[in-house]
């Protein structure tokens, strides 16, 4: 008989590190990933089998299809949007032919067990693409509207958005069987994640942690966007937290297979002032890049989460103020302190 597994792809990344955490800990089932990078030694020694391999590896999928039986995915391997400008097919490659790789894997694994295999998709507030004319309403804007992203991983991630409803909804539908609804595909936009753990490579909302992490290193940092720029951020363990509530949420209860979550939304310069509060000897300077700039600037402001809220009950714990006293400073103080020779 196969094992019954829960799958993480990417589980290296920003997410991953933190989700394989919680879902270990949690203990009801063994876990499986796969990265192309290796996992870290004590993030290694947590799981049953790391895999170091594609996405895009037909034969890897294949093999981990006939020795476990996955009945969740946590889907979370994907090029970030910085990267993504300069080399879009790869982006492409990677972002929607992987995520089809793993859904037609999902598929197949609810095909061979039997039942419902869950899905969970990370999305983005770069799926979205605001017109520069238009200001956000107080509530921020709902998770159909603007969705004309500018980016290539905004437009990945709000066609894997697609891609996800089919597979969930109308997959095969003109088979004698139809095999709608054997994937049980969620999704949830994030807004920029901030960890105090591991710092995002390739991402456009970068400037926010690269910002904290580098004054906690006593180096200087030269923001790449305008100090009054505002998009949306979490803090890592609410995303991590949201997307447990999210999976654990009974299907009846959801209204929509895509959420917005925020959790706060300063501008670049309030998150300067509060790193600047906690490391009075920072050095951080604006160098803004114009390209990236155009980037951000097709980003929300604000969203509307408050589908999340009632839906299924989004309630991060983390606002801004917290977010930095009680998670971010001390524990990155923490960890760079333990790290000096
Ligand atoms: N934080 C991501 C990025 O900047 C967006 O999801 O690419």
């Amino acid at each position: 008989m196969r094992k019954p597994v829960v799958l993480i792809t990417g589980a290296a990344g920003e997410i991953g590190h933190a989700l394989v955490d919680h879902l270990v800990a949690d203990g009801s089932e063994a876990t499986i990933t796969v990265d192309l990078r290796p996992l870290e030694p004590d993030l290694d020694a947590k799981v049953t089998r790391a895999f170091t391999g594609s996405i895009l590896d037909q034969a890897l999928l294949d093999a981990i299809q006939a020795e476990y039986a996955v009945d969740r995915i946590f889907h979370l391997a994907a090029l970030l949007s910085t990267r993504c400008e300069y080399t879009p097919v790869a982006a492409h490659e990677v972002n929607v032919r992987g995520t089809l790789n793993l859904l037609e894997f999902a598929a197949g694994q609810a095909r061979s067990h039997g039942s419902t295999v869950a899905f969970f998709y990370p999305s983005s507030i770069a799926a979205y693409g605001i017109p520069a004319d238009i200001e956000a309403p107080d509530s921020g804007w709902r998770e159909a509207q603007h969705t004309l992203p500018t980016t290539m991983y905004g437009c990945n991630k709000l066609y894997c958005e697609h891609l996800g409803r089919y597979y969930a909804h109308h997959y095969k539908q003109l088979d004698a069987e139809p095999q709608a609804g054997r994937v049980d595909f969620r999704s949830l936009r994030f807004p920029g994640l901030i960890s105090a753990h591991t710092l995002p490579s390739g991402g456009t909302s970068d400037y926010a942690p690269e910002m904290i992490h580098a004054a906690a290193q006593g180096q200087p940092y030269e923001c790449f966007v305008r100090p009054d720029t505002r998009i949306p951020f979490m803090a890592m363990p609410d995303a991590v937290d949201a997307i447990l509530a999210f999976c654990a949420a009974p299907r009846q209860q959801l209204t929509q297979t895509v959420y917005n979550l925020t959790a706060f939304a300063p501008t670049a310069d309030a998150i300067r002032s509060l790193v600047l509060q906690e490391f009075p000897k920072a050095q951080i300077g604006y160098t803004v890049d114009d390209r990236r700039q155009r980037i951000v600037d097709s980003w929300p402001q604000r969203v509307d989460d408050s589908a999340a809220r009632s839906d299924w009950g989004l309630a991060p714990r983390f606002d801004l103020d917290a977010a930095f006293g009680e998670y971010l400073i001390p524990t990155i103080a923490a960890r760079y302190a333990a790290a000096k020779p």
